[in-house]
């Protein structure tokens, strides 16, 4: 992602600041031969690490400290203070680590050190499996291939694509690559070189039919099979189509994958006016990418407001009014029943011309091989605390997983890039040998132009809504509560409010 350009600003860390500036528990920035530097203070001890995120560039002394670690105040990352770890996704990289002197009663930064090892996490019971198998290139089968080699997993590693890219930072489809603000070496997760240099045997274009559980193999549509000790399904989810007439015409797009977003931006090239078929995460993001772009966008959805199953007529209603500031026209409580070349019929019976139409009406999880492997489904495949599905050696992660969430104490699915990631590191420790249970609490981001939407927790149905600050002022905090406890919570810019809110239902969760 992007690399840090900016000037170094805060005091200069090498000439030393004196240890009174900075109170226990607080966060200063500042930088140290040219590099932007953070540091920490604990007790008596001070922490130097990298200042940005190694996600998106977070500044981290925006965040919040909670114990040794620092979690960085965009989309939740969480890295160990004394050795730079990326202890929770999405970031995966280590920020740097320099070497602090405290000499009268001042605080200097020195060298910069060799990225510490990784804390160990004690031996994994049993012996270690020789063969990982991984099914999908998405989230959350990345997160574990890259925390199997982050433990020094010394076996065999194969990761079995049906994407003709390697994997992908999703969530920058519909966001800035899709507006033309990043290039598109920002799109991989990581260069192909990480895959050989690490002994992962990416397989992509590579579509898996069927799993033998028996026999431990799954096989190929190409006739090979490939055997496992332990297997992860990461088959994540695909969009649902539409079965209108006209539906599958060349410009009537979904987005899912590279492919996919490459075809948008192709036709939105020479479109000057695109139809966005729904009015939740994907359309929207969509509508405002491609407002970047100066076309002109209608949003055509069934609901009365944008969001509001999700986040409550107030900030659906604030969602519609950002977009139509910037241009987008609304025509809800209405539907697309047919598509005539440019033409779009609506239900209400106008016609909109649309050079482009991009569909972003939900997704289904991909269990076609979960449900011929035989696994317990419930719209999901069903998992346990470890994630491990209904038959032994075989786990499930991300879009497809249906799991038992601590914190609202129901089995919950969920579709957010971070959980994916996170589930993908769990189920990599746990098909290690380790017994780690998932109880991260759910979380996701969304970008609409310049505002983000951070949300925390899961509430499906609430009886009560409780809003701090001010919605149209983008700068609230929405808290969704049933018989008086806080399920979830969306804020914009209260970015330290909401890591707290994630601290306290975690800390709930594990009592
Ligand atoms: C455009 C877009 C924007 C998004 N933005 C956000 C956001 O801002 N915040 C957020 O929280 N979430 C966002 N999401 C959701 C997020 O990307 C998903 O929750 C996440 O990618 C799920 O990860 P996954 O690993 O379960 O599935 P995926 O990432 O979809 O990966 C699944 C993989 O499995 C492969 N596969 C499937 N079937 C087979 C098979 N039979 N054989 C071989 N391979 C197979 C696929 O090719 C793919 O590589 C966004 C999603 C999209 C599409
Ligand atoms: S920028 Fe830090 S988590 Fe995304």
């Amino acid at each position: 992602m992007a690399q840090d350009q900016s000037k170094p600003s805060g005091p200069d860390l090498v000439q030393g600041i004196a240890l009174a500036e900075l109170q226990d528990g607080r966060m200063l920035a500042g930088h140290a031969a040219g590099e932007q530097v953070l540091l920490v203070r604990l007790g008596t001890e001070v922490f130097a690490v990298g200042a940005h995120c190694t996600h998106y560039h977070g500044p981290l002394v925006d965040g919040l400290v909670v114990g040794d670690t620092v979690h960085c105040p965009w989309h939740h990352a969480c890295f160990d203070l004394h050795t730079g770890e990326a202890l929770h996704a999405p970031a995966l990289s280590p920020v740097a680590c320099w070497s602090v002197e405290q000499r009268d009663s001042k605080i200097f930064v020195r060298d910069k050190r060799a990225q510490p090892e990784a804390k160990l996490r004690g031996k994994p019971a049993g012996a270690a499996p020789e063969k990982i198998v991984v099914v999908g290139g998405g989230a959350a089968g990345f997160a574990a291939v890259e925390m199997l080699r982050r433990e020094q997993y010394q076996g065999s590693i194969v990761m079995l694509s049906n994407d003709d890219a390697a994997p992908i930072d999703r969530p920058n489809l519909s966001k800035d690559y899709l507006a033309g603000n990043a290039p598109e070496d920002w799109v991989p997760l990581r260069p192909e070189s990480f895959y050989s240099e690490n002994g992962i045997d990416l397989r992509l274009k590579a579509s898996v039919t069927g799993i033998n559980a028996r026999s431990r193999q799954v096989a190929l549509a190409n006739g090979s099979n490939v055997p496992y000790d332990r297997l992860l399904l990461a088959t994540g989810a695909e969009p649902v189509r539409l079965s209108i007439p006209g539906a599958d015409q060349p410009h009537v797009r979904t987005l899912r994958s590279l492919a996919d977003c490459r075809a948008i931006i192709e036709l939105a090239k020479t479109a000057r006016r695109t139809v966005v078929l729904g009015a939740s995460f994907i359309g929207l993001e969509v509508a405002a990418a491609l407002r970047a772009r100066d076309i002109e966008i209608h949003v055509v959805a069934p609901e009365k407001r944008p969001m509001e199953r999700i986040l409550g007529p107030q900030m659906g209603d604030f969602v519609r009014a950002l977009h139509e500031e910037h241009g987008v026209v609304f025509h809800l409580e209405d539907m697309v029943v047919a598509i005539d070349g440019r033409r779009a019929t609506l239900k209400s019976g106008g016609v909109l011309e649309a050079d482009l139409v991009v569909v972003g009406v939900g997704v289904r999880p991909r269990v076609a091989l979960a449900e011929q492997a035989g696994l317990t489904l419930d719209r999901g495949v069903v998992v346990n605390p470890f994630l491990e599905t209904s038959i032994a050696g075989i786990y499930a992660a991300g879009d497809i997983a249906r799991w038992p969430d601590p914190y609202s104490g129901e089995i919950i699915r969920v579709e957010h890039w971070v959980v994916a990631e996170r589930q993908g590191q769990t189920a990599a420790l746990n098909m290690l040998g380790h017994s780690e249970q998932f109880t991260a609490v759910p979380f996701f981001w969304s970008q609409h132009y310049d505002i983000p939407i951070n949300y925390v927790g899961h509430a499906e149905k609430w009886d009560e809504l409780s809003i701090d600050g001010d919605i149209a002022a983008k700068d609230c905090l929405l808290r969704y509560k049933r018989d008086g406890r806080v399920l979830a919570v969306a804020s914009i810019f209260r970015d330290v409010e909401s890591l707290q809110a994630e601290v306290m239902m975690e800390r709930d969760a594990a009592t």
